[in-house]
């Protein structure tokens, strides 16, 4: 008689195993509760809530977000509700669930970073802290720690010093060479890198002869920069020995293989979840069914 084949889809980052290599994206998912009628989050191998900053923050002026012909353009600003009431009425929801959750984290300055690490290293329930080097870095005038490999490096050092807790560092696709800041990250203790995030980008109303966003420019995701982020992946796999995580346009199963074959460990979905709020879910039923199909017995199989 014909057994069911059933592939092994665990992954591990590091110090963390996932149950499947598939993770809801950084502002994509809110704090999950909010799609949690919509969506299977214990389903998926975790979810990476919106980005945290010490104080809470109201985000930039409207419009904020847009579709472009195939991606999203969005200056939301960083908008959050602030470490304290983050750690008071939602951390305790999502642990009581048992959803895997990553904590991205966002500072203006390497204080910030070091005070949230030190916040979320006593609270229950964090699986790991993704940082987010790509925002504004006031100190600096204006450019992002992510930028240059010694901003990145100190960012990294600064909250590995802070915490135990596994260390995912994300980067921007907004540089020169991203292997450099990878292997800057990689060398101050990051236990795994994820990239990308959004490209900087922009869209303007012809009729009103302006910007379309309030904020002039905004960052694109979805569709669109797929192939630019895949590249990406696979330059970064093949220059660091830490797991990295591939984020950019993942909307289906195929495109998920697809950058498990360029070498990331785990994917992160974030407009594919706007586009569709099931598709996580299908993402990891389509990797299932990929695997068992073609004979492989373990994600990390799919690698090139
Ligand atoms: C509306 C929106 C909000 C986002 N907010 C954050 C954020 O707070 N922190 C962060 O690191 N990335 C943020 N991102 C970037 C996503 O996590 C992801 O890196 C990016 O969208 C590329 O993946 P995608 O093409 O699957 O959307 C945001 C993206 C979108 C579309």
């Amino acid at each position: 008689m014909e057994t069911k084949f059933s592939p092994d889809l665990t992954t591990t980052l590091g110090p963390i195993s996932l149950k499947n290599p598939v993770v809801l994206a950084s502002g994509t998912c809110g704090y999950g509760i909010e799609l949690s009628d919509l969506v299977e989050l214990k389903a998926l191998g975790a979810i990476v809530v919106k980005g945290i900053s010490l104080e809470p923050r109201p985000g930039n002026p409207p419009p904020r977000i847009i579709e472009t012909p195939c991606g999203l353009l969005n200056a939301i600003g960083l908008e959050n509700i602030g470490i304290d009431a983050f750690i008071e009425k939602k951390l305790p929801w999502l642990r009581e669930q048992g959803i895997t959750t990553i904590v991205n984290i966002l500072g203006n300055s390497i204080d910030d970073y070091k005070r949230l690490s030190a916040i979320l290293d006593k609270a229950d329930g964090v699986a790991a802290i993704e940082v987010n080097i790509s925002c504004p870095n006031v100190k600096e005038g204006g450019v992002s720690f992510g930028k240059t490999p010694e901003g990145t490096h100190a960012v990294t050092k600064a909250v590995r010093d802070e915490t135990g807790l596994p260390l995912i560092v994300k980067l921007s696709p907004n540089v020169g060479d991203i292997t450099v800041i990878a292997k800057a990250a990689q060398d101050a203790g990051a236990d795994a890198v994820s990239l990308v995030n959004t490209f900087l980008a922009m869209a303007i109303d012809i009729e009103k002869k302006r910007p379309v966003l309030g904020n002039t420019f905004g960052g694109l995701s979805g569709p669109a920069i797929k192939p630019i982020a895949l590249r990406m992946v696979w330059e970064v796999s093949r220059a660091v020995q830490i797991p990295v995580i591939g984020i950019g346009g993942i909307t289906q199963w195929q495109d998920a293989i697809e950058f498990l074959m360029a070498g990331a460990s785990a994917i992160q979905i974030g407009t594919g979840t706007l586009i569709s709020p099931d598709c996580g879910k299908k993402v990891v039923d389509g990797i299932r069914d990929f695997l068992r199909q073609k004979g492989y017995k373990r994600v990390e199989e799919l690698r090139i």
